[in-house]
């Protein structure tokens, strides 16, 4: 890729450079490249393959797909992801956003609106919020509903609080800095978590893309990834409101040693969801 080009040529050049990287989606990420860097969309391709890109873009677009080429994540690289229809912005300290985690939403969705119908309003706490993707979006889809997001990390709150703003929905949703439920204070009629629960001694092991971009305190599980849902179980009973319910994302494999860690807390499976791919990936429990 040199000098000037038009957009088809740019796009093709970036397809195939991306595609000799071993990018699982060249496509994809050269259309989100293009448009980052140029503002123009696939349709502006499809209507107007001829346009040309300016010197300054085309350089834009070079560095761009360079930067994919190194494995960093394209939705790093255009700074945001969208999750359950939200445009979600992303900094190094929030998790990207998975499609997995839908799943999850999905779950929670049905009880939280059953909730809104009978008692007017359902609380939600989000544990380690990151971006705020999953509060942001169970308070987007249920206009009763009200959500804290908590995370140990404050640079990822700032951009969860930053995303509910730009999103008009700062008013049901509030950050908290908390060590899971160090600082939590009160009763949820739902509580939802995508903890860390990778194995330590397999994230060196993981895509780079992943490994080399992802923060760790949103990948790192501990020994066997199990920590976090320990630490959760355990002290989630007293945040519960009467019929509350409580739903996390898990590992693939990971159902049974969940399920015994909630058990010993007193909490039962009440339902759990597989992901697009068919791996069982979120689990609701109840009192
Ligand atoms: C797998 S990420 C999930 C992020 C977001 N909820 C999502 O689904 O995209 C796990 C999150 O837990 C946070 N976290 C890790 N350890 C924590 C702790 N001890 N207390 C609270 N949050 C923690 C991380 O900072 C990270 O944002």
């Amino acid at each position: 890729m040199t000098g000037t080009a038009t957009l088809q040529d740019a796009y093709d050049d970036a397809v195939a450079h991306l595609s000799r990287a071993g990018s699982p989606t060249p496509d994809l990420d050269a259309t989100l490249l293009v448009e980052h860097t140029t503002g123009m969309t696939a349709l502006d391709r499809l209507t107007g393959p001829e346009r040309a890109l300016s010197p300054r873009q085309h350089q834009a677009l070079r560095t761009a797909v360079a930067r994919r080429m190194n494995h960093e994540p394209v939705h790093r690289i255009i700074g945001w992801r969208e999750f359950y229809g939200l445009p979600l912005s992303l900094n190094g300290h929030t998790l990207v956003p998975r499609p997995d985690t839908e799943a999850l939403v999905d779950l929670v969705i049905p009880f939280v609106r059953r909730r809104v119908e009978a008692n007017g309003k359902c609380r939600v706490l989000d544990l380690g919020t990151g971006s705020g993707a999953i509060a942001l979006a169970i308070v987007n889809q249920v206009p009763g509903a009200t959500a804290i997001g908590s995370d140990i990390s404050l640079d990822a709150l700032d951009m969860a609080r930053r995303n509910a703003q730009t999103l008009g929905l700062s008013d049901r949703f509030q950050p908290l800095h908390s060590n899971w439920f160090s600082d939590v204070r009160g009763r949820f009629d739902l509580i939802v978590s995508n903890p860390p629960y990778i194995p330590t001694a397999t994230i060196p092991t993981l895509d780079p893309d992943v490994r080399d971009h992802d923060p760790l305190a949103a990948l790192d599980g501990g020994t066997d990834g199990l920590n976090a849902y320990g630490t959760i179980a355990a002290r989630a009973l007293p945040h519960l409101a009467e019929g509350g319910r409580i739903a996390v994302e898990i590992g693939k494999g990971q159902r049974a040693a969940v399920a015994g860690l909630f058990a010993a807390a007193g909490l039962q499976v009440d339902a759990s969801a597989r992901d697009l791919g068919g791996v069982e990936r979120a689990v609701l429990f109840s009192a």
